[in-house]
């Protein structure tokens, strides 16, 4: 369905050169939803433009639906009307002095079809929408799920299913997002359209996602499944954004397949190699999620189980969230028992190997 190349894009700014984009390629298959997850400035909105048509690339190639719309190579441009493509903003961007109708058929307005076609298309997409008796009501009158979805019947109106997501639900509460997130999903399912969805919040990119895009600098650091993302980072980078919250550093001191022996200021620790090469020596992250370090019993023994003292207890609604001091390393773990543990209390924790991710470490340190 899309298809972007080597995709590089500078800015020219009064401080110089910015890399938005730097060689860029990635694949978007028909009726899946891409998600681009990374912190702000990493390239996400340059690149959705980019395929959009909104921006010009320095260098690369583009294709969507099997056309060719951008190629440095061939000197090709096709413009966004022509892209066969739809975007959808931040807070939907409905005309507010336009009816349900008159916003969903506006994009074929400005194609200049015909109006009884408009008209007769206008009514199909309100019916599979569930909007048809909202067709002549303001966006104002309705509620924010029914704005969502005059915002996609707009966006799926005019072409052949692929729309472009920036971040549609960032301005919106944190309930309302979740309930807006799942119907959008629902939707999504419903109709099968193709998706390329930007945001910078891990959860929505995995309730969303078929595939997750990490972006880091213009980059993309890892493409993949979302349980391998969130499972099997491949890079520190990536782990420390979807939640990988300890971080130790460590020296490798042993390597069995992908079964890896740290050193670290906690002690020895067994985890699994990710990413890069490692060999005896180097020097490593350990890196473990809260939810990964269970609390066991004072007289568990075998890997990865240490003992330390509670710094600090949050409660974060449905669990504990503990701050341990162990050999002077600070740790987070989560415990789901309601009762709170005092500041002070010496606390045993297991933390599960396969969970444990040894990454190299970054460069400068
Ligand atoms: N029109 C522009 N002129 C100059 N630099 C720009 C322009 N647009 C984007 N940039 C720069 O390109 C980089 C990527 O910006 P982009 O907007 O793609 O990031 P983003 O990942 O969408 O971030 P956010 O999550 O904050 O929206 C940033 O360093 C940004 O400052
Ligand atoms: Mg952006």
């Amino acid at each position: 369905m899309v298809q972007v190349r080597n995709l590089t894009k500078t800015f020219q700014t009064k401080r110089g050169e910015v890399t938005a984009l730097s060689h860029v390629s990635l694949d978007v298959h028909r009726g899946e939803v891409l998600v681009l997850l990374g912190p702000s400035g990493c390239g996400k909105t340059t690149l959705l433009r980019c395929v959009a048509g909104l921006e010009h690339p320095s260098s690369g190639e583009i294709s969507v639906h099997g056309q060719s719309v951008f190629s440095s190579a061939s000197d090709t441009v096709i413009p966004p009307e022509k892209r066969n493509l739809s975007m959808v903003f931040q807070s939907y961007a409905l005309w507010p002095h336009m009816t349900v109708a008159e916003n969903v058929g506006y994009p074929l307005r400005v194609s200049k079809i015909d109006k009884r076609e408009i008209a007769e298309r206008v009514h199909a997409v309100l019916a599979t929408t569930g909007l048809e008796k909202f067709g002549a009501n303001y966006p104002g009158q309705l509620s924010g799920g029914q704005q969502q979805r005059v915002a996609l019947a707009r966006a799926l109106v005019a072409n052949d299913g692929l729309v472009l997501f920036d971040e549609p639900l960032s301005n919106l509460d944190a309930k309302v997002r979740e309930r807006l997130r799942d119907e959008l999903i629902e939707m999504q399912q419903q109709f099968g359209f193709t998706a390329i969805y930007v945001t910078h919040d891990q959860i929505e990119a995995a309730a969303l996602a078929h595939r997750i895009a990490v972006m880091e600098v213009g980059k993309v650091a890892q493409l993949g499944d979302p349980v391998d993302i969130f499972s099997a980072p491949r890079s520190r980078y990536v782990a420390d954004f979807v939640g990988y919250g300890n971080e130790l550093p460590g020296t490798v001191a042993a390597l069995e397949g992908d079964a890896v022996s740290v050193q670290t200021p906690i002690g020895p620790m067994q985890g699994v190699a990710a990413g890069a090469e490692l060999k005896p020596g180097a020097p490593v992250a350990v890196m473990f999620r809260p939810e990964h370090c269970e609390i066991v019993d004072a007289a568990s023994a075998g890997a990865n189980i240490f003992r330390g003292r509670v710094e600090q207890s949050i409660f974060l609604g449905s669990y504990l969230e503990y701050r341990l001091n162990i050999a002077g390393q600070k740790l987070a773990v989560r415990s789901m028992h309601a009762t709170r543990l005092a500041n002070g209390t010496e606390l045993t924790i297991a933390i599960n190997p396969r969970a444990t991710g040894v990454f190299a470490a970054p460069s400068g340190t």
